[in-house]
C-alpha cells in the first residue's frame, strides 16, 4: 500500500461528515465511457450537436440515423451496467461515517449499490419529466434494455425520425399528456433542483472530500471540493491519470477506492 492511501485513509477515518463527488471515471468499469478520455463520449459525439437540447432536435431532424446512434451510445451502457467494486464500498462506509454522494452521473449505480443520500445533479436517465421538468415517472433498467433493442432493430432498416421515436417512446415523445423526455441536465441547463441546493450546503459542512474520476472542467458541479476546501476540508481525488485537492491517489477507482475506505475503517 502506499503511503498516499495511508495518509488519505487517515483523514476518512476521522471525518465526521463525508463527501463523495463522483464523475463518469467512476462508472467506467461499470462498463459506461467516459466524455472526455480518449474513447469518450465527445470524441464521436461531439458536444455542439448532442449536448444541447437544441444541437440534439437539429440532430434528430436533419440526421436521425446519427441521432439514433447518439441515442443507443448514451442508453445501452447504462442499461448494462452494474455498480462496481467502488460504489459498493462507498455504500459500505455508511456503516462508518455520515456520507453524502454528489455524482454527475446519470446512471443511478449509486443507488443500486445501496448509498441512501445521492444528489444527483445532472440528473438521471431513469427519471422521465414533462416540458416543465415536473416528475412524470421512473423507467428500470430492463426499460431501457428494451429502449436500446429497439433502437438497434429500427437501425436496421431505413431509419426514419418516426421510426427512432417510436423506439424511444417509453423514455422521449409527444403523448396525451405533452412531451417527455429524460430528466438530464444538458450544456446550458441549469443544475438539477434540489439535488444542486442539497450538494452546495453538504459541500458547506463536511470536513472531508473524496472525489472519483472527475475531470473538474464542468461548472458549476466541479466547484462543490473548493467549497468545502474553502472551510477546511482535506480533498482526496482518486484518478489515474490527473489529480486535484490536497492528496492525488493515482488508480482506477476500483483499484482504489475499496482499497482506502478497507484502510480507514478496518478495525484497530
Ligand atoms: N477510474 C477513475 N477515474 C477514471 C477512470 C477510472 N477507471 N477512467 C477515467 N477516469 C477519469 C479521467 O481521468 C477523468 O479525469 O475520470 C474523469 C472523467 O472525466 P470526464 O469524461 O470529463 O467526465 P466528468 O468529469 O464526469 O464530466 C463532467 O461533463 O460532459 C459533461 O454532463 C457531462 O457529467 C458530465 C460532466
Amino acid at each position: 500500500m502506499n503511503n498516499d492511501i495511508r495518509e488519505a485513509a487517515e483523514w476518512v477515518r476521522h471525518s465526521e461528515r463525508l463527501l463523495v463527488f463522483t464523475g463518469a471515471g467512476i462508472s467506467a468499469e461499470s462498463g459506461i465511457p467516459t466524455f472526455r478520455d480518449d474513447d469518450g463520449f465527445w470524441r464521436e459525439f461531439p458536444p455542439e450537436r448532442f449536448a444541447t437540447w437544441d444541437g440534439l432536435f437539429k440532430t434528430a431532424l436533419h440526421q436521425p440515423r446519427a441521432f439514433a446512434e447518439f441515442v443507443h451510445a448514451v442508453i445501452a451502457p447504462i442499461a448494462a451496467a452494474e455498480p462496481n467494486a467502488a460504489h459498493r464500498a462507498i455504500a459500505d462506509a455508511e456503516r462508518h461515517v455520515d456520507v453524502t454522494v454528489v455524482t454527475q452521473n446519470i446512471d443511478r449505480l449509486h443507488w443500486e449499490a445501496g448509498t441512501t443520500t445521492t444528489h444527483e445533479v445532472h440528473g438521471s436517465m431513469f427519471e422521465i419529466v414533462d416540458r416543465r421538468r415536473r416528475f412524470r415517472r421512473y423507467v428500470s433498467r430492463q426499460q431501457l434494455r428494451r429502449v436500446a433493442t429497439a433502437i438497434e432493430r429500427a437501425s436496421r432498416g431505413l431509419l426514419t425520425l418516426p421510426r427512432v421515436m417510436w423506439a424511444v417512446r417509453r423514455i422521449a415523445g409527444i403523448g396525451v399528456r405533452g412531451i417527455h423526455f429524460p430528466n438530464l441536465v444538458l450544456f446550458g441547463d441549469a443544475l438539477a433542483e434540489p439535488a444542486w441546493s442539497a450538494s452546495r450546503r453538504a459541500a458547506e459542512q463536511v470536513d472531508c472530500v473524496i472525489q472519483v474520476g472527475c475531470s473538474g472542467m464542468v461548472y458549476p458541479a466541479a466547484t462543490l471540493p473548493e467549497i468545502a476546501r474553502a472551510q477546511g476540508a482535506t480533498v482526496i481525488d482518486v484518478d489515474p491519470h490527473s489529480g486535484q485537492g490536497d492528496i492525488w491517489l493515482r488508480g482506477t477507482a476500483t483499484q482504489i477506492v475499496p482499497e482506502l475506505m478497507n484502510t480507514a475503517f478496518a478495525p484497530r
